[in-house]
């Protein structure tokens, strides 16, 4: 079964548009190019391909193209997609998008076969497969990058989980942990953010061929037949939700957003540790740039690079929300806005997390100016008082009586381990030799001795319990 050809255009200019039937004059120059998409959709040519192939095997399966037909799509399409692999496939601007660019192509290269290949399609739902069988590949290539910097962090941490650092709240040194403990808490953020790319791509695996423009269509179509082929895991209930919801969209976007806010935060605190003022880490010299003025500089380029790219991310977020706030069902040419902020999201995260992934397992860090920092700043005051706090004092009391003894500390420049025992009993008189256990900083992480504690018995635990945790939470399954 054939459908009926199109009658040959009357208007000289339009001739060459696929939908160029009902016009009487050709397209603005300008709104051509203005309306045009093929500058950024042709990313999504392999896609595109892959539905046409699924779409006419479904065709020819429920009668309405012939076995000849499809042989020669199929062989079209080879041809086609080994041009544009090699480069020498001649993107137009006037077939305006991928899919008018390869059709066109292929009616050239095959004849009448090419033209019966949208026979119960229309852009609108080849579109919407296109976006999600490109988002689907970018889900998996984000996770693998991500998942490879989730395996070099743990090898670090559990390397680290007895180097000590000071922890910090309001960026104040507050008690001490270690180095494995605090690349734990970066895990756990990423963990969070793997785990809602599975959730995207869960969502997003949803097949939308076979909608056609808004209503479906009247040929007898087999969507699972083309749910399968494409590797869908189900079919998109609704026509007109399936060509014009961007939601998959949205939300990947909103995962690359937080998961770059995560390494915007890990990107301060590496800027931040390679000052000479800190100096807890060094990154080798691959990661950094020089400057062409002060010959003394190593800047800590991609760090300070994935920070600033958290800006784009939520600005495409931000974008994606307001492209489709205001869009009546169904398919509206709005629409067509959805790619650049979502292939710049694409972009970004998968650049980022592959520069975090190589870079991460290069951090050297400096054990003695991180243990000399943890040591200068009362650290262990709160072990202090919990020392006193077993010796039967009430907290509050142990409070007021740790903090004399820092400010003590303060005027006479000395940490609480570095004073004598008579110094210290001078402030309780509960104070006895065995303070010095847990005024050491060893003493003060080792007590921490609980899930979530930073003990280094505990922070190896961690690592064991997150590489199961990692191997389960990706899944390509649903
Ligand atoms: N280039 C279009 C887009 O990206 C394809 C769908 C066009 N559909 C239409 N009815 N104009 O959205």
């Amino acid at each position: 079964m054939n459908t009926p050809e199109k009658p040959t255009s009357t208007s000289s200019g339009s001739a060459a548009k696929l939908w160029g039937g009902r016009f009487e004059e050709s397209t603005d120059a300008f709104v051509e190019s203005f309306t045009a998409s093929v500058q950024f959709d042709q990313r999504m040519y392999k896609q595109d391909i892959a539905g046409s192939r699924a779409h006419a095997a479904m065709l020819q399966k429920v009668g309405v193209l012939s076995e000849t037909d499809v042989d020669q799509i199929n062989k079209g399409l080879d041809a086609i997609e080994a041009e544009i692999a090699a480069g020498t496939f001649e993107w137009s601007v006037s077939r305006e998008d991928v899919h008018m660019n390869i059709e066109a192509a292929l009616t050239e290269h095959i004849g009448d076969a090419g033209k019966r290949l949208h026979t119960g399609r229309s852009r609108n739902d080849q579109v919407a497969t296109d976006i999600r069988l490109y988002m689907r590949e970018a889900c998996d290539l984000a996770a693998a990058e991500a998942i490879r910097l989730m395996e070099g962090m743990l090898v670090l941490a559990d390397k680290h989980s007895d180097t000590i650092m000071p922890g910090f709240t309001h960026l104040q040194s507050a008690q001490p942990v270690t180095f494995g403990h605090h690349l734990m808490a970066w895990f756990e953020m990423l963990l969070r953010d793997l785990d809602r790319l599975s959730d995207t791509r869960k969502r997003l695996n949803a097949m939308p061929l076979g909608a056609a423009a808004l209503a479906g269509t009247s040929y007898p179509i087999d969507r699972e037949m083309t749910k399968v082929l494409l590797g869908f895991h189900s079919v998109c209930e609704n026509s007109l939700d399936a060509v014009s919801d961007r939601d998959f969209a949205i939300e990947f976007c909103a995962t690359t957003a937080t998961c770059l806010m995560h390494l915007s935060r890990m990107s301060e605190e590496l800027v931040l540790w390679t000052s000479a003022q800190f100096n807890f880490i060094r990154l080798p010299d691959r990661f950094c740039t020089g400057s062409s003025i002060m010959p003394q500089k190593k800047n800590p380029d991609v760090p300070e690079l994935v920070r600033g790219k958290s800006g784009r991310s939520f600005g495409n977020l931000m974008t994606l929300l307001t492209l489709m706030k205001g869009q009546p069902l169904a398919y509206n040419k709005d629409n067509q806005e959805d790619k650049e902020p979502l292939f710049d999201s694409v972009d970004t995260l998968i650049g980022s997390l592959r520069a975090f992934a190589d870079m991460i397992p290069a951090i050297e860090p400096n054990e003695t100016a991180m243990r000399d920092a943890a040591r200068s700043g009362f650290s262990t005051a709160t072990d202090l008082a919990d020392y006193l706090v077993r010796k039967g004092i009430a907290f509050r009391d142990a409070h007021e009586v740790v903090g004399l003894a820092v400010r003590y500390g303060v005027e006479n420049n000395c940490d609480l381990a570095d004073m004598s025992l008579d110094t210290l009993r001078q402030f309780s008189e509960q104070i006895d030799a065995d303070v010095f256990d847990v005024l050491t900083l060893e003493g003060s992480v080792n007590s921490r001795d609980h899930i979530g504690g930073t003990a280094p018995g505990q922070v190896k635990a961690a690592v064991v319990r997150a590489k199961l945790r990692l191997s389960t939470t990706y899944r390509t399954d649903v």
